[in-house]
């Protein structure tokens, strides 16, 4: 059995794939266009850069595939707004949206004929999402990776949001590992699709650093914690010295800020910095955002074999459960 196609708004992955925009140059172009090559959607994540850099990139992604490419705001961020129109007029595929909640994004998104994609924690904003206009949402629980909106792990969350939601495909996402996981919430939890984004990060087009791609590798179960992002939010992280300065002492850093592009910011660190830090290889005083479940990849396939194997694993486990799909 094939696994279904994901429809949002007027595209349709032939994969129901989505890999997870990871914000300050983690998932660019290289990773996203390789993603959407293969029929999944590929995500550029879209804040903490420059938004010229931001527009080159989605340009240079829509250059190398015809499939679709979509790029990971976060509300959270100053220019939010200046982000989400520069990325439709370098052509961007579709929006997503997370680390807070837009209403205005909707009628943009709208007026230019570009779906607006929400990711949500709750089934209260999944409905807000849905009733405001979302062409789908992203449920995403407590085991994903970087800034979290709730404590709550997937197989609880996701059928709370599922009950309340159906005009809009849903998207399960947070600790999705394998394509059984992904036969798992499209069969028995009636997911449309799944976003994931640490696996992503162990492939061999996402351009962090090796030593980011070390730690991934060598993290352990218990080396994920949660921490205090400034963005006033709780993150989810690999734990090193600079985590543990930052849970001894609240504050790392001098608390002068040269940027200023969080609409609220608790000036605890530079997460920009810190992100930027980690990703070209200081993974000592970086900041290392990962989902719960990196411990269990220790491999760097391209991104065409991982989603090879994925597929297939999907696949050969629907058959096992004998669910019928939408194209079957
Ligand atoms: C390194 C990293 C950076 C991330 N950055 C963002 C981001 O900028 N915006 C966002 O909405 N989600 C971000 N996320 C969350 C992912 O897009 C995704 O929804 C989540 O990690 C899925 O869980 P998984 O990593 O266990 O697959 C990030 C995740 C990681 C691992």
């Amino acid at each position: 059995m094939r696994l279904p196609e994901l429809k949002i708004g007027g595209f349709t992955a032939r994969v129901p794939i989505v890999q997870g925009g990871m914000s300050v140059r983690v998932s660019r172009s290289s990773l996203a266009a390789a993603v959407a090559e293969c029929g999944g959607i590929g995500t550029i994540g879209g804040s903490g850069i420059p938004l010229e850099e931001l527009k080159a990139d989605i340009r240079r992604a829509k250059e190398m595939t015809q499939g679709i490419i979509a790029v990971n705001i976060m509300f959270a961020i100053r220019d939010f707004a200046a982000a989400v129109l520069a990325s439709i007029e370098a052509g961007v595929d579709m929006i997503v949206t997370g680390a807070g909640f837009s209403r205005d994004v909707f009628a943009v998104g709208e007026e230019h004929g570009v779906p607006v994609v929400s990711i949500v924690s709750s089934p209260q904003l999944a409905r807000l999402a849905e009733k405001s206009g979302a062409a789908a949402i992203v449920v995403e629980s407590t085991e994903a990776g970087g800034h979290l909106g709730t404590d709550e792990p997937l197989r609880e969350l996701f059928p709370r949001v599922r009950e309340l939601v159906t005009g809009v495909p849903l998207i399960a996402a947070g600790g999705i590992s394998d394509g059984y996981d992904i036969a798992e919430m499209m069969g028995d939890y009636g997911a449309d699709g799944v976003q994931m984004a640490t696996r992503f990060v162990l492939t061999q087009e996402c351009d962090v650093a090796d030593a980011f791609k070390d730690m991934y590798r060598k993290a352990g179960r218990d080396d994920v914690v949660e921490m205090q992002s400034p963005v006033g939010l709780p993150g989810r992280a690999i734990r090193n010295p600079f985590l543990d300065e930052l849970a001894e002492f609240g504050v790392v850093g001098d608390g002068r800020c040269k940027r200023v592009c969080l609409k609220k910011c608790t000036k605890s660190f530079c997460i920009i910095d810190r992100l930027d830090q980690s990703r070209e290889g200081d993974v000592v005083g970086g900041l290392v955002f990962s989902g719960s479940e990196v411990w269990r990849y220790d491999d760097e396939p391209t991104v065409k074999e991982l989603m090879d194997r994925l597929v297939s694993e999907a696949e050969s486990a629907y058959r096992g459960r004998g669910v019928a799909t939408a194209r079957e």
